[in-house]
């Protein structure tokens, strides 16, 4: 085949492209340097993903205890929005297509400890989540949570530690 001349479809739409692509970098440019420093505002959180130790101890605890339902990377069970044949839900991802990161740290570790029916209230609640009150110390459970924030993306996390400080000034909490 002939190369195309310059002014090819093609070509232009390689162009608007990369013209496209330097746009998204400015503006993600531009929202680092408004953001001050650019490093991420964890401070509303409990939750460590910033720590080496924290999520290496974190990513062992998770292999261990959570990885068998909500898979090994947090991708969740296959089909996770079907009820499963026990007709109950089914464990979800924890990863960024998740929902898990819509939650403030302090719901993260309410569920993780005193499980789903405590936090919704509904005691009767049939769900196949375990309760880790008793098998995981409060600091274990901090950092398995932690290595799950430490696998979202950066815009991810940045998004988390806003829902953290949202909840924060919640006066209903
Ligand atoms: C036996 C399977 C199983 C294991 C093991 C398990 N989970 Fe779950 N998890 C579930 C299921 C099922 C749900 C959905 C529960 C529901 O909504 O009824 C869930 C939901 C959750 C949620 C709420 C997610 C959301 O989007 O609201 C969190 C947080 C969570 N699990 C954390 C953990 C952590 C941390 C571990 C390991 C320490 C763990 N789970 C181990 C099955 C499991």
């Amino acid at each position: 085949m002939a190369d195309a001349p310059a002014t090819s479809p093609r070509r232009s739409l390689l162009m608007w492209g990369v013209g496209g692509m330097l746009v998204v970098l400015l503006m993600a440019a531009g929202a680092y340097a408004l953001s001050g420093v650019g490093a991420r505002d964890n401070t509303a959180g409990v939750l460590r993903p910033d720590d080496p130790q924290v999520v290496t101890l974190g990513a062992r605890i998770y292999t261990q205890h959570c990885a068998a339902c909500h898979g090994a990377r947090g991708e969740g069970q296959p089909n996770w929005r079907e009820h499963g044949p026990d007709g109950l839900m089914r464990a979800p991802p924890h990863d960024e297509s998740g929902h898990t990161w819509h939650h403030p740290d302090a719901q993260l570790i309410a569920i993780t400890k005193y499980g789903l029916a405590k936090l919704i209230q509904q005691p009767d609640y049939q769900t196949n989540m375990p309760v880790y009150d008793g098998v995981l110390s409060d600091s274990e459970i901090n950092a398995v949570l932690s290595w799950i924030k430490a696998q979202w993306p950066t815009e991810i996390q940045a998004r988390h530690d806003q829902v953290n400080a949202q909840y924060q000034k919640s006066p209903g909490r």
